[in-house]
């Protein structure tokens, strides 16, 4: 079958295609504005007479990134998250979805405006204890609800599986060519030749890759986490699949405590971790409920990819701080605790 290409939309042909789709009037005035901070995806926003939405075309290359390629069926696995978390989303924790197209690869979402990220919540130092309890008891709901159902052909997004996993359980364990300091790179080393770690993380990917378990969104990093003023939102599920449930807690977990222990002063991060650990089991109920170890290591394994690996967070930009970050990750995969109260 001939692959047909994908129109690459632009600031200038978004109206017309819009127009095309039905979503605004032919002709109707529209301006267009950057968002975000373009690292996978196009993203704009646009706005009319009537109000503003979001626009998201998934590309074959990155958008920062473009030597890296992607699948873009990515964005049909994101709108098929949102479809069936729906069903567990009673805060509205996923953005609406007001159309997509899945021959151009294009979802428009609801506007939640200028909300703070996450991240940079954490940053300033704010208490961040309630976004992250609803976070984590939506993660418990669709855990718990799509525990053992039959998803796995529907979620079939191996390709963005394996390229993500690939940047948190391998690459930083293998020789890499990362941008990090002498004393960041020597600490790598070390961590790469430590061959029984290596194999842990090694087993540890190996059930990431397995399809079974729940519905798991896949990438809850704080980034992609939004506190609008309804609330907290959780965005970008393209990398969405049946597997391990640890795997989003553990990440969840990691980007509360990060900034915190960068800092030198980890007790807030703890506190907050272990709200969303409580909030994360009272939703998913015992039976849906991951052991605590489980989500400590996959959060260790989560705070060395992102002080060692290519996708390193602007907190651990000092040494002290990366190296403070590397030995609590290490702790947690080494020695996981079984409660939050002894992270
Ligand atoms: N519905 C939305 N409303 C407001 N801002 C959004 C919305 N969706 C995305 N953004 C902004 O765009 C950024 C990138 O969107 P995201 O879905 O995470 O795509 P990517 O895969 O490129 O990271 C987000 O971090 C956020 O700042
Ligand atoms: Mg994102």
């Amino acid at each position: 079958m001939p692959v047909r290409r994908q129109h690459r939309l632009s600031e200038a042909s978004l109206p017309g295609y819009l127009a095309q789709c039905g979503l605004i009037e032919p002709g109707e005035p529209v301006s267009v504005e950057a968002l975000g901070d373009g690292n996978i995806n196009w993203v704009r926003r646009f706005r009319t007479a009537s109000g503003s939405r979001v626009v998201k075309q998934a590309r074959p290359a990155l958008e920062r990134f473009p030597e890296y390629r992607a699948p873009t069926d990515r964005i049909a696995y994101e709108a098929r998250y949102t479809e069936v978390a729906a069903r567990f989303d009673h805060e509205g924790i996923c953005p609406q979805i007001l159309f997509f197209d899945p021959d151009e690869c294009v979802l428009v979402l609801e506007d939640l405006g200028d909300a703070e990220r996450l991240d940079a919540a954490l940053a300033r130092g704010a208490d961040v204890s309630r976004a992250a309890a609803s976070i984590a008891a939506f993660l418990g709901r669709v855990h718990s609800g799509t525990r053992g159902v039959d998803l796995a052909a529907r979620f079939a997004n191996d390709e963005m599986r394996r390229l993500h996993g690939d940047h948190i359980f391998r690459l930083p364990y293998r020789p890499n060519d990362f941008p990090l300091s002498p004393a960041l790179a020597r600490r790598a080393r070390e961590i790469q030749a430590d061959a029984k770690l290596v194999a842990q993380i090694d087993a540890v990917y190996a059930r990431y890759l397995e399809p079974h378990g729940a519905l798991v969104h896949g990438d809850v990093q704080a980034a992609n986490v939004m506190i609008a003023s309804t609330g907290p939102k959780l965005l970008d599920a393209e990398i969405a699949h049946v597997g391990d449930p640890a795997f989003d807690v553990g990440q969840l977990l990691a980007h509360l405590l990060l900034p915190a222990i960068a800092r030198g002063q980890p007790a807030p991060g703890q506190r907050v971790a272990e709200v969303a650990w409580i909030a994360y089991l009272s939703a998913a109920g015992s039976s849906g409920a991951e052991s605590f170890a489980a989500a400590a290591v996959h959060a260790g394994i989560e705070l060395m990819r992102r002080t060692l690996g290519a996708a390193r967070v602007p907190a651990v930009e000092r040494d002290d701080a990366g190296q403070a970050v590397v030995d609590a990750g290490l702790r947690l995969v080494q020695n996981p605790p079984t409660s939050p109260r002894q992270l």
